[in-house]
């Protein structure tokens, strides 16, 4: 599906956003685990989180799902079902990374696959860890999907990991974690950098021993010995998907926006401090803590915008944050740097080659380098290309939003992966009065 992007001349307007994509995946399968009902309002309705709430239910699983209100009828771990299908992930690594280890703790036999580009994708860091757990689990070939986890008996139990993970990442970090909900002992995790954290504010609010240390990037838990308490949480908004309509803002001239209700957990707001420190006028307002996790308001107004060098722990804190952040980097005065990001070469498509190619196309003056890119800002993008998403959701709406702030009107081609984690993006778009075309 393509979609055409005009120039926008000014972008005004408030919303409220959608729920959190990693808090909705973690409630769906805590519930899932848990034993009693739980509550989830404003569940994130998407692509990703269907292969989710699909996978459960292959599982056995109860749940109704109603204007963004997600019930879960759980059975406890005991309670899963070995499924009688593959379980279909979809194009979602979460999905997959996170059932693994789930399942693999609450011992269920089962095939996890999903969609040709999750079939690229790196599993070896979760069934390395697994093994030495003693899942029996195997991946195919080159360690990717299809995964399978067989049966073990009776005796078999799951010994508790202690382990330094060799990148930080949370959806490893939670798999094993969940993995370790089944095991002996207690789990002990290091990870090389500030990996997002809704695993553990979540666990440690229905009363898991579970500990983090924040300077040292450790985690520690005890698995309970009874199943996980229910959930009773309303979300707060996904601000990764508020980082989209934020640089929309913030490089479309005269626009003026104030995005509600976004979740601003510190592990996930490093894009926030960059965008700041590049000279973004962003206010935050009436921050309050719902369920652990914190949430506030944002009005953003159009600003001139400097380049910056970005690595380090700053990189693990706005890692999925890159596509949009490069397209604010391309409006700037300056060069920005951006190194130490290798890791974006293992999402949704390899978004440091994939970036590269699809601004170089609007005007971008954008250097490729192995670990991140170089990008020489100016005041106006050309556009007048015909883009492609490469089947990424967030490339497809950060090349939407370059679209807005160019000089030619911009063609998205495979604009459809928006579904898998902003639904509600183009008609947001609309309303704060964008022109965009088809879908
Ligand atoms: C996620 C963690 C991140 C992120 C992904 C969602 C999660 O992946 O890129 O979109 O919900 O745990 P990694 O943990 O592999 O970096």
């Amino acid at each position: 599906m393509n979609i055409r992007i005009n120039p926008a001349s000014a972008l005004r307007g408030e919303c409220t956003l959608p729920g959190d994509k990693s808090l909705s995946h973690r409630v769906a399968l805590f519930a899932a685990l848990a034993k009693g009902d739980s509550k989830v309002e404003n569940y994130l309705q998407s692509g990703v989180t269907q292969a989710m709430l699909g996978s459960l239910r292959a599982l056995g699983v109860e749940w109704t799902l109603d204007n963004q209100t997600l019930i879960v009828q759980g059975k406890g771990p005991s309670g899963l079902q070995p499924p009688d299908k593959v379980l279909d992930c979809g194009n979602s690594g979460t999905t997959m990374r996170l059932l693994a280890g789930a399942l693999a703790g609450a011992n269920v036999e089962c095939i996890l696959d999903g969609s040709p580009s999750l079939r690229t994708r790196p599993m070896g860091r979760i069934v390395q860890p697994l093994r030495k757990m003693g899942v029996p689990i195997h991946a195919s070939p080159g360690d990717i999907a299809p995964l399978k986890i067989a049966s073990r008996s009776e005796g078999q139990s799951l010994r508790a990991l202690e382990m330094t993970l060799p990148v930080a990442s949370a959806q490893v970090k939670t798999a094993l974690l969940l993995a370790g909900l089944g095991a002996q002992g207690i789990t002990d995790l290091r990870e090389p950098g500030p990996s997002r954290d809704h695993t553990e504010r979540l666990l440690a609010s229905i009363d898991v021993n579970i500990v983090r240390e924040p300077e040292t990037y450790r985690v520690r838990m005890e698995p309970p010995d009874i199943p996980l308490l229910p959930i009773d949480i309303q979300l707060p908004g996904d601000f990764s998907s508020a980082a989209f309509l934020l640089v929309a803002a913030l490089i479309v001239p005269d626009s003026d926006l104030i995005l509600r209700g976004v979740g601003l957990n510190p592990t996930r707001t490093g894009f926030l401090d960059a965008v700041r420190r590049m000279g973004a006028k962003i206010e935050i307002r009436d921050v309050e803590e719902v369920n652990g996790e914190p949430k506030g308001d944002l009005r953003i107004r159009s600003s001139q915008l400097r380049g910056i060098h970005v690595n380090g722990p700053l990189v693990v804190r706005m890692i999925d944050e890159f596509p949009i952040f490069a397209v604010a980097a391309a409006a700037a005065e300056g060069q920005t740097v951006v190194a130490e990001a290798e890791e974006l070469r293992y999402k949704e498509s390899d978004r440091i080659s994939a970036l590269c190619r699809e601004l170089h196309d609007m005007g971008v003056n954008i250097k490729e380098k192995v670990d991140g890119f170089v990008i020489d800002g100016g005041p106006r993008l050309k556009g007048g290309a015909q883009v492609e998403s490469h089947g990424d959701h967030r490339l497809a709406m950060a090349l939407t939003v370059a679209g807005l702030a160019a000089e030619e009107p911009t063609v998205v081609v495979g604009a459809e992966y928006i579904q898998e984690s902003f639904p509600e993006f183009t008609p947001i778009l609309r309303e704060f009065g964008a022109e965009v075309v088809g879908w």
